[in-house]
């Protein structure tokens, strides 16, 4: 079975066990409509990457954990794209929550998946009690106060913002749940995969920085150019396309170089370097080398 299919039938199951037949079919719906079908579920993958590379020894607390953060992620998706935050109409190709079944029931959806999450942790924590305190902590760190996602998306509503802890918050942060939760989920000492989470979640928001001013909409599946729209701080505005994309590969060597020692340590960096490919493709590299010879060119003239 491969990744992806793992955490679509760990995602189903967990649905199977939350919906029961007294629940409001529109909210049942929407939360549904949240999900699937889901985007990259590169958080959840590389959770049970790390799980595996630490010797998993409980696949139900893993694939929870992958669960929960996936979960999670796609609660703050809802949330992002409501009108009083990034106002935005498609998302993963479809219709927005919002757009589809009102601001009302977006709200509750975001919320129903979050306390999802810890329905999921909880339903699967009694084999290994002392390991699900800790991933309910790693979990929280990554959603909450003073650095998770809500402190990330919480910057937007200051007048100053230092671009990294910005990043750092709103996407890296899940990213350290994802690496630091798998090891957990396992057992394992999760302090040794903290790096990777952490350098690899800030390289996605500069890819995802970098993608809304060079891609359209059709190849995003969400709306382009919102960064510039909203007036949010980005990597690409502060740094240019080129500082930005600079930064994203030092970001994305470092996370490289950051995997641990482990049995599957060349797998792991693999899964990295395809990720970063995907996410900047080289075409796009070529494109941006290109427009900076031009302007290069031009001001030397
Ligand atoms: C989108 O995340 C929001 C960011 C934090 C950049 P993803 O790019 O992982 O979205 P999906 O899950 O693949 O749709
Ligand atoms: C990341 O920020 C979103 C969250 C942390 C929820 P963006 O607003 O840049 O993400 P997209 O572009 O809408 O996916
Ligand atoms: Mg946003
Ligand atoms: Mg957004």
């Amino acid at each position: 079975m491969s990744l992806i299919e793992r955490i679509e039938t760990a995602l189903e199951h967990h649905f199977s066990l939350t919906h029961g037949a007294s629940a409001p079919p529109r909210l049942m719906e929407a939360m549904r409509h949240a999900v699937f079908p889901g985007g990259a579920r590169i958080r959840p993958q590389l959770c049970i990457a790390v799980a595996k590379a630490c010797g998993e020894n409980d696949r139900g607390l893993t694939d929870a954990a992958a669960v929960a953060i996936e979960l999670l992620h796609c609660a703050s998706l809802v949330h992002d794209d409501m009108p009083c935050f990034d106002n935005a109409d498609i998302r993963r190709g479809q219709v927005t929550v919002h757009k589809q079944f009102g601001e009302p029931l977006a709200l509750l959806t975001g919320d129903a998946l979050i306390v999802m999450a810890y329905q999921a942790i909880a339903r699967s924590g009694r084999v290994h009690p002392m390991r699900t305190v800790e991933l309910l902590s790693v979990i929280s760190d990554g959603v909450g106060a003073p650095d998770g996602i809500v402190a990330g998306q919480a910057w937007e509503c200051e007048s100053r913002v230092e671009l990294s802890q910005y990043q750092r918050a709103k996407t890296g942060a899940l990213f350290v749940a994802a690496t630091c939760g798998g090891a957990l989920a396992a057992g394992v000492d999760p302090q040794p995969w903290r790096k990777l989470g952490d350098t690899l979640g800030e390289a996605y928001q500069v890819a995802d920085d970098i993608r809304d001013v060079m891609m359209q909409a059709d190849q995003l599946g969400k709306p382009a150019g919102q960064d510039a729209h909203h007036g949010r701080p980005s990597a690409a505005a502060d740094l240019g396309l080129v500082g930005a994309l600079d930064y994203f590969n030092n970001l994305m060597q470092t996370a490289v170089d950051s995997v641990p020692a482990c049995e599957s340590r060349a797998a792991m960096r693999q899964l990295v370097l395809k990720e970063s490919e995907r996410l900047v493709p080289p075409s796009a590299c070529e494109i941006i080398s290109r427009q900076h010879a031009a302007k290069s060119t031009r001001v030397s003239a």
